[in-house]
């Protein structure tokens, strides 16, 4: 029997492209999502549609009583940095509540596989760099907290219940697959603004400070292909499924590149300057964020494959098409 996989978030961005690559591998798919932030049309041909609330016990209890699911990947929650420090409560509630719901109901179904999106964030601003999973987790967010709750929730379960988990602590996600693409409204991510600042979609780019102490004087991010992300879950699903242990593992490529880096990438990539003008730091923005990939790499045989060239390049054609 075709295993099948219930993906929340699933019309969002990293999980619309995650859906693409289960169906490229055979699994049958359903996607949980209330569209809140997702679009029904990122939804790829081939998953079935169930639209609603996570945080709605009955409707979820209902989705998984539908068809038997051999493993979830949970995407769905809220993720903006800057917001979840204006408005703490609902991230506590999309995020931590929500989750604690999608656990409730996989233990009533007696579904014991999942692979949950976490963050970078977890870490704050680590000591050194790169960071591994060890690292002290010291989130200077309520998004970064909510995600370090839910990690620990997972644990507990996993203790508990005999629950498997995967938290994939996801580093920059970037560039898209083709038909596919990053559609945040509103859109506060550097490469997204930066091709729309350069085509003359928005105005100038503000670059975050420039007196950071990195070599250029920008900040160090570490930017991950959304399809190697996509990849990396069927890989963790796969490890779990095969009696594999509870797992932590950052996902990036392992490489920094400042934010100037990134301009002159999007500058080749479009053939046009990217207008820019410096302003003041962003609160909240640690100088330098880099991940050790050894440990994805030994378990889940994780190889990023595409780097910063393919991202931007992968990222103007899906902008370029969107607006066409
Ligand atoms: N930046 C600018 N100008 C902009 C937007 C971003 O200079 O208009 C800079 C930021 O200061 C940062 C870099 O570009 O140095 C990347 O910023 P993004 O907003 O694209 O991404 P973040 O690194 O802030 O956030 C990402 C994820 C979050 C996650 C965080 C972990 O999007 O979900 O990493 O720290 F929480």
């Amino acid at each position: 029997m075709v295993p099948h996989i219930l993906v929340t978030g699933g019309a969002g961005y990293i999980g619309s492209h995650t859906v693409r690559v289960l169906l490229q591998e055979g699994f049958a798919v359903t996607v949980l999502d209330d569209l809140s932030t997702g679009h029904l049309d990122a939804i790829p041909e081939g998953a079935r549609s169930a639209i609603g609330d996570l945080r709605d016990s009955a409707f979820v209890a209902r989705t998984f009583a539908e068809r038997p699911v051999s493993g979830v990947l949970h995407f769905a929650g809220a993720i903006q940095v800057g917001e979840s420090t204006r408005e703490p409560l609902p991230y506590w509630d999309r995020n931590v509540h929500a989750s604690r719901v999608l656990l409730s109901a996989m233990r009533d179904a007696d579904v014991q596989h999942i692979v949950f999106s976490s963050t970078a964030a977890v870490y704050g601003t680590p000591e050194r760099t790169p960071i591994p999973e060890s690292a002290e987790k010291r989130p200077e967010s309520p998004y970064g907290e909510t995600k370090w709750a839910v990690e620990q929730m997972l644990a507990a379960a996993s203790r508990a219940h005999g629950l498997r988990y995967a938290a994939l602590r996801y580093f920059n996600a970037a560039g898209a697959d083709p038909g596919l693409g990053e559609r945040h409204h509103p859109e506060t991510h550097l490469i997204p603004l930066a091709i729309d600042a350069a085509l003359g979609r928005i105005g100038p780019l503000t670059v975050f400070g420039t007196d950071w102490p990195t070599p250029d004087g920008t900040c160090i991010r570490d930017y991950v292909h959304v399809h190697d992300l996509a990849r990396a879950h069927v890989l963790a699903l796969s490890h779990l499924q095969r009696s594999g242990e509870n797992l932590a593992a950052n996902l990036g490529a392992g490489v920094g590149t400042s934010v100037m880096e990134v301009l002159r990438e999007v500058e080749r990539a479009t053939g046009r300057s990217v207008p820019h003008a410096v302003g003041p730091r962003r609160a909240g923005d640690p100088e330098r964020l880099v991940a050790d990939i050894a440990r994805a790499r030994a378990v889940l045989s994780f190889v990023p494959e595409h780097g910063l060239a393919r991202i931007v390049d992968d990222a103007v054609a899906s902008r370029v098409r969107a607006r066409a």
